[in-house]
C-alpha cells in the first residue's frame, strides 16, 4: 500500500500543487490524502477507509475495467481520443510502411528495433522452430471435418504445452525465450493446418527459404506442390500482422496477462487469449463484418440495414465500428483501407467493398454513431483483404491470432518480470443471499 495518511486535507492553496487526492468520507467525516502517481491512485489506498474496525474497507467497483489499469506498461501507448497507436514510442504508420513483421515482434518482445545480427538471429530462431511434432497431426484427425479453426487452435495451443513441458520453468529467461521463438514460429503452422483439415487437403509443410508471411501462404494454399507467393500479397499479409501485434490491454492480452498470473506455461496461457480472441466483440468481429456484408447483400439495402441498427436499442450493431479505447478513426483502420487497394489491383475488387464504403460513408454522417464516437475499427476492411485474398472467413480470426501472438508473448513477459503483480484476483461486491439454513429435498 502506497503512504495515504489519515491526515487532515490540504489547504486549499497546496492542494492545486501537490500530487494528491483529498477525499471525505462522509460516512466518518475523516479525510484521507491519497497519492496520484502517474495519473492513477492506488486502488488499495481506499481500503483504509472504513466505518467500523471490522469494516474490510472500501473498494472500488468497476466492471469492464472501464477506468482500472491493472498494470505498468512499456509496450504500446494508445491515445484512443487523437486515433495514436505506438509500439515502444514508433508509430504504427511508420512500422507498417518500414518494417516486417518479424522485426516488429522482435521490437515489441525487446523494446528495441534489432541491429543487423540480433534480427538475422532472431529470424533464424523463428525459421527453425516452425514444425510441430508429427502427433499434432494425429490431434488435428479427432475434429470434425467442419471445426472451427479458431476451436482448433484453443486446443492445439493447450496441447503444445504437453509437448514442451519445461516450458512451466516460466523464471527462467532462456525457457521463456525458447518458447517465445515456439509459439510464433509454430502459430502459422497450426492455423494453415487446421485450414487444411477443415478441406480434407494435405497439411503442407513449412518452407525455410520464405518470409514468415511467404511460407504461411504456401503453407495454405500449395496445391500438387505448386504455389508462387505473390509479392504484394506477401507483403499486405505482414502489414496485417504488423498492424494486429499489439493494441495494450485488451480482452486477448488480459486473459493471456490474467491467466498466465497463475505461472502457468505460456501455452496454456495462450490458449486462454485465443479463446478470448474468438468472441464476436473481438477477434471474431472481422468475420462477423463480412457476415454482415453478405446479409445486407446490396448497396442500395445499406440506409434500412443503418436504420436497424439504430432502432434495434444495442440489438443490431454495425460490426467493425465502435471501439473501447478509439473514439476516433482507428489509425490501423485507415492503413488497411489504403493496402485494399494494392491488393485489389492483384485480384480484382471484393464486390462487398462498395456495401463497405456505402456503409461507412452514411454511418460517419450519422448522428446516432457521430454522437457514440462510432467510427471503422481494424475490423472494418481487414476482412474484405482477407477474403480477396481467398482466406475463408473462419480463418479471419487466426489470422488475428497469428499477428497477436508477439504482442500477448511480450505483455506475458513483462507481467512475469513484473515485481508489482500477482496472481490477478478481482474482488466483488456480494450482494446475495444473506446466510440461511440447508432445506430438505421434501421441505422445499
Ligand atoms: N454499432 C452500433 N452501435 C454501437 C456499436 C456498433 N458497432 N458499438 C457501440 N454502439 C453503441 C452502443 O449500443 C452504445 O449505445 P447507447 O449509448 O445508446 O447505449 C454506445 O454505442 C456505446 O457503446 P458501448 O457498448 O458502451 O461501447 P464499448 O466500449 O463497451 O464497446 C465494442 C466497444 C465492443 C468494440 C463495441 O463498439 C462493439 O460491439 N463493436 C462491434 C464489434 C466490433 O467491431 N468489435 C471489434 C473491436 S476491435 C477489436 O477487438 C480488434
Amino acid at each position: 500500500m502506497s503512504q495515504a495518511t489519515a491526515a487532515p486535507a490540504a489547504a486549499k492553496g497546496d492542494a492545486a500543487t501537490k500530487n494528491t487526492l483529498t477525499v471525505t468520507d462522509n460516512r466518518t467525516g475523516k479525510t484521507f490524502e491519497i497519492p496520484i502517481e502517474n495519473g492513477t491512485f492506488k486502488a488499495l489506498d481506499f481500503r483504509q477507509m472504513k466505518v467500523s474496525a471490522d469494516d474490510f474497507g472500501l473498494m472500488s467497483y468497476d466492471p469492464a475495467f472501464m477506468n482500472t489499469a491493472s498494470c505498468k506498461s512499456t509496450i504500446t501507448f494508445i491515445d484512443g481520443d487523437k486515433g495514436i497507436l505506438r509500439y515502444r514510442g514508433y508509430p504504427i504508420e511508420q512500422i507498417a510502411e518500414k518494417s516486417n513483421y518479424l522485426e516488429t515482434a522482435y521490437l515489441i518482445l525487446n523494446g528495441e528495433l534489432p541491429k543487423k545480427a540480433q534480427y538475422d538471429e532472431w529470424v533464424d530462431n523463428i525459421t527453425h522452430h516452425t514444425f510441430l511434432h508429427e502427433n499434432i497431426k494425429d490431434l488435428m484427425t479427432g475434429f470434425r471435418y467442419d471445426a472451427h479453426p479458431m476451436g482448433m487452435l484453443v486446443s492445439m495451443m493447450g496441447a503444445l504445452s504437453t509437448f514442451y513441458p519445461e516450458a512451466k520453468h516460466i523464471h527462467d529467461p532462456l525457457v521463456r525465450q525458447k518458447q517465445i521463438y515456439r509459439l510464433i514460429a509454430k502459430i502459422p503452422t497450426l492455423a494453415a493446418f487446421a485450414y487444411r483439415h477443415s478441406k480434407g487437403l494435405p497439411y503442407v509443410y513449412p518452407d525455410n527459404d520464405l518470409s514468415y508471411s511467404g511460407n504461411f501462404l504456401q503453407m495454405m494454399f500449395k496445391i500438387g506442390g505448386r504455389y508462387e507467393v505473390h509479392p504484394v500479397l506477401e507483403r499486405a499479409l505482414d502489414v496485417l500482422f504488423i498492424l494486429h501485434a499489439d493494441h495494450e490491454q485488451n480482452c486477448s492480452t488480459s486473459a493471456m496477462r490474467n491467466v498466465g498470473s497463475s505461472y502457468v506455461d505460456p501455452y496454456s496461457a495462450t490458449a486462454a487469449a485465443v479463446g478470448a480472441l474468438y468472441g464476436p466483440l473481438h477477434g471474431g468481429a472481422n468475420e462477423q463484418v463480412l457476415r454482415m456484408l453478405d446479409v445486407i447483400g446490396t448497396k442500395e439495402n445499406v440506409p434500412a440495414f443503418v436504420k436497424d441498427v439504430k432502432t434495434s436499442g444495442g440489438e443490431v450493431k454495425l460490426m467493425g465500428f465502435g471501439h473501447r479505447v478509439y473514439k476516433n478513426y482507428d489509425p490501423r483502420a485507415k492503413i488497411i483501407k489504403l493496402m485494399a487497394d494494392q491488393v485489389f489491383e492483384v485480384v480484382g475488387r471484393n464486390p462487398k467493398l462498395e456495401i463497405a464504403i456505402e456503409l461507412e460513408k452514411i454511418a460517419l454522417s450519422d448522428e446516432y454513431f457521430l454522437k457514440r464516437k462510432l467510427y471503422p475499427n481494424v475490423d472494418f476492411y481487414s476482412g474484405l483483404i482477407y477474403q480477396a485474398m481467398s482466406f475463408p472467413v473462419d480463418m479471419f480470426p487466426v489470422l488475428f491470432a497469428i499477428g497477436r501472438m508477439s504482442g500477448w508473448l511480450a505483455q506475458w513477459q513483462e507481467m512475469v518480470t513484473d515485481k508489482e503483480q500477482k496472481i490477478a484476483r478481482p474482488r466483488q461486491v456480494f450482494l446475495g443471499s444473506d446466510e440461511r439454513n440447508f432445506v430438505p429435498m421434501g421441505k422445499r
